[in-house]
């Protein structure tokens, strides 16, 4: 098999209506797997990363790290990169402007060659993201920044030198550059206001892995003390915070009973307090996380979305889609990115009444009985969140541009028939 398969991309098909039951295994986490493959730029040697999801998104950053001059490899449960020599040669501009994690390639490629030419980085649409806290810290750090049409150029003619550098806002993105133009950069760098995401924390620990001396990980402050260079380590990739969250709504919205193996509890809080307000009954055991609806579905009240440990945007539009069910009224207020209620509207097809009240805020009536429609997935987040309308639906529900889920989930059709749900690709 090639190092990165092309995966056909088609419609979800779901026939609504099955309780979930049963267990499944998380996948890695995509948030974690990006910058750490972006950070294996730095390591001069071998990586290897057990538990990376076989995800589009991944497959687009191996592309870019081939494009580079590195080896990758897939190996049993993992995959192997080896950046022995890299030369920032033309990337692929499909893969740069395809996904937003593209843009961790600035901080590791500037440390390890000095320079680099690539396209604005793409994503999911939603909204605005702005890159100006990457392009000052770095700026901090010495690079200098010009603009060639459509590319961003960066060059640090004297190398990356170590900063105080103090994050206006806790951007996950680019407490991430920072870490990686830190590690082998002269003197220390200080991180002030940094994001404490989990997947920053697993970035720090596979750096530190490779030799790199980072102290503070897991605050929202992080003191990096500049090393000469990096090797290579072996790694596990932590299992997806957002996937368990997807099943574990997927279970409360179908009224059943699930474990979630591997899924990182520790780093759920938020998402299972929410599921809990709404009728689950969740159990951390040694095997996962357990969760039995209760019967009732109610409404969670308010969902106020948050950087971490608040309540993850990532996970607003799957909360969205099951209190459309739920007993009561839900008020949304979404404070991380603008324009992520493009779900709304696939939702009213299907049943759900939902108004958005103000630029930041939704209203949901609740008690609807979603009927299965042919909808279509205009981003990640919110194509799970029509999956999982679909399972709650009665009826046949068809969701289209399921290349955008294929994005973060390795297989949502397989793991969800492993619980029980008729549901399949075509
Ligand atoms: C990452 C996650 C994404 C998640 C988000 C918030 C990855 C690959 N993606 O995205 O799934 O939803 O964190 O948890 O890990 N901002 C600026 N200027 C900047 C950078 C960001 O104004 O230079 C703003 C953004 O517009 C946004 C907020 O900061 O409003 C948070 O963005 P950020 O934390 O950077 O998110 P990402 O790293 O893009």
């Amino acid at each position: 098999m090639s190092a990165i398969p092309q995966k056909a991309t088609g419609e979800i098909h779901i026939r609504g209506g099955v309780r979930l039951q049963g267990k499944v295994k998380v996948q890695g986490s995509k948030n974690a797997a990006l910058p750490i493959l972006a950070a294996t730029i730095l390591a001069e040697g071998e990586s290897f990363l057990k538990d990376c999801p076989k995800i589009s998104d991944v497959y687009r950053m191996l592309r870019l790290l081939q494009s580079l001059g590195g080896h990758v490899c897939w190996e049993g449960e993992g995959v192997c990169v080896s950046t022995g020599s890299i030369t920032t040669r033309d990337m692929p501009a499909d893969a740069i402007t395809g996904m937003r994690s593209s843009l961790c390639l600035l901080g590791a490629l500037l440390a390890r060659c000095g320079s680099i030419v690539m396209e604005y980085p793409g994503g999911c649409v939603i909204g605005k993201r702005p890159i100006d806290l990457h392009l000052r810290a770095l700026e901090q750090m010495g690079v200098c920044f010009s603009e060639e049409g459509d590319r961003i150029c960066g060059r640090a003619p004297e190398g990356l030198r170590g900063a105080e550098i103090h994050l206006a806002m806790p951007s996950v993105g680019a407490t991430e550059n920072i870490l990686l133009a830190a590690v082998t950069a002269r003197g220390c760098t200080r991180i002030e206001g940094a994001a404490r995401e989990p997947e920053v924390e697993a970035l720090c620990r596979y750096l530190n892995a490779c030799g790199a001396r980072i102290d503070g990980v897991g605050t929202s402050c992080l003191e990096i003390q500049g090393v000469r260079r990096l090797h290579g380590a072996a790694y596990r990739i932590p299992a997806d915070r957002i996937v368990a969250g997807t099943y574990l709504y997927a279970a409360l919205g179908t009224r059943g009973c699930v474990l979630l193996e591997q899924a990182p509890s520790q780093h759920m809080h938020g998402v299972i307090r929410m599921a809990e307000r709404m009728g689950a009954l969740c159990q951390v055991t040694g095997e996962g996380l357990y969760v039995q609806s209760l019967g009732e579905l109610t409404a969670p009240g308010m969902v106020r979305t948050g950087v971490y440990p608040g309540f993850p945007t990532d996970m607003q539009s799957v909360v969205l889609a099951v209190s459309t069910m739920a007993e009561g009224e839900t008020r949304i207020e979404e404070l991380i990115f603008e324009n992520r209620f493009r779900v709304a509207g696939p939702l009213r097809q299907m049943g759900a009444e939902i108004r958005q009240t103000g630029p930041h805020n939704l209203w949901v009536g609740g008690g609807a009985r979603l009927r299965g429609q042919r909808v279509e997935a205009c981003e990640l987040r919110g194509g799970a969140a029509l999956v999982v309308a679909g399972l709650m639906a009665e009826g046949e529900t068809v969701v289209t541009g399921c290349e955008y889920i294929e994005r973060g989930y390795e297989n949502i059709c397989k793991d969800l028939r492993e619980l029980g749900a008729r549901i399949y690709s075509v």
